[in-house]
């Protein structure tokens, strides 16, 4: 690297705040009711193939809580994740909606899922479209089976440096 190279190099750091309640029952109640729709949206899904089963539940500003759950498929790659369920039904059927929140959790039939599971890669490119498209952040609640709640304020947050309509012009 030449001199002139590292004068003009910055380093830049990114950080986020995670809010992280011990329990559900700690919550806020309209974020615990958003939770227990999530873990029963876990309960119906269709995961025959991994056992892992996931629930996700978004709030949108109408009130009204839309339920989406992880759709497994023979053919592997052709299932879809809970939470891109959830915020394509959301999208679909609710379009001028404003998502507030969405809450996610996890259940394995092999393993305990003891901490947060947090949105795939996928899935947060996903959830963070409609962020740029309300204009408004998305909420993040995360939980395994059941123990600690992470609060995130954006998914945004756990998606640095990331892509988004505002690079196509
Ligand atoms: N899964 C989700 O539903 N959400 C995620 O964010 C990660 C993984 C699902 C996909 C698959 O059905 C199972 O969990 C195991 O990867």
């Amino acid at each position: 690297m030449s001199f002139r190279a590292i004068l003009s190099m910055r380093r830049h750091k990114i950080e986020f705040e995670l809010s992280i309640y011990d329990s559900l029952e700690e919550l806020p109640t309209e974020e615990r009711h958003l939770m227990n729709m999530a873990v029963d949206a876990r309960g119906k899904a269709y995961a025959p193939y991994s056992q892992f089963n996931v629930g996700a539940a978004l709030l949108l500003d109408t009130g009204e809580i839309i339920k989406g759950n992880n759709q497994e498929n023979a053919s592997y790659p052709s299932g879809l994740c809970a939470e891109r369920v959830a915020i394509f039904s959301a999208g679909a059927n609710h379009p001028n909606a404003i998502v507030k929140a969405i809450a996610i959790t996890a259940a394995s039939e092999k393993i305990k899922v003891a901490s947060p599971v947090a949105p795939c890669g996928n899935c947060r490119q996903s959830i963070k479209e409609y962020e740029v498209k309300q204009g408004s952040p998305i909420k993040l609640l995360l939980m395994g089976e059941r123990g600690e709640v992470y609060k995130c304020e954006s998914v945004a947050d756990i998606l640095p440096l990331g892509f988004d309509s505002s690079y196509l012009g």
